[in-house]
């Protein structure tokens, strides 16, 4: 278990799809593990393989942490099933750290993705889950929220 250096937007690594995963080996589960450790020792919501300079189609989620608790789903090689509804939220992301912008999102959204057994599941997340697996979703496409974002905030609006 190791705490992995997360990559910040100057690296053009973040900008370069990320490769699905054909097996899963020892080494896939040593990163599944180290960045579980990573997520919650930076008190993220999300974070993509490619965040620690990792080019596979791997992210994981804490998927509570509006209460306070960890409790991280891992997703590899994920696709995106099915949207519902609209939000505009604000966002912000580990790679971009000290920004935060307002994103156009679903308000729902259901993957489909492996675990790290091999074995396929369903997800879906709404609200800020909703928003933080398009964003993760969106990291192993080499896109940050950055790109898309509808506006992004002064840094006198959140300090
Ligand atoms: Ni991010």
């Amino acid at each position: 278990m190791a705490i992995l250096k997360i990559i910040t937007e100057e690296n053009e690594t973040l900008r370069k799809k990320s490769k699905p995963v054909t097996e899963i080996t020892p080494r896939i589960i040593t990163l599944l593990d180290d960045m579980r450790d990573t997520l919650i020792d930076a008190d993220g919501v999300g974070l993509a393989a490619v965040q620690t300079g990792i080019l596979r189609r791997i992210f994981i989620i804490n998927t509570s942490v509006e209460e306070g608790k960890d409790d991280i789903v891992e997703f590899i090689n994920p696709e995106i099933v099915e949207t519902e509804g609209h939000q505009e939220e604000v966002e912000g992301c580990l790679s971009v750290p000290g920004k935060y912008g307002v994103t156009s999102r679903p308000q729902k959204v259901k993957v489909k993705a492996t675990d790290r057994n091999g074995n396929e599941f369903e997800f879906t997340g709404e609200g800020l889950y909703a928003r933080c697996l398009c964003h993760e979703y969106e990291h192993l496409d080499g896109i940050l929220y950055t790109d898309n974002a509808i506006k992004m905030l002064d840094p006198e609006d959140f300090e």
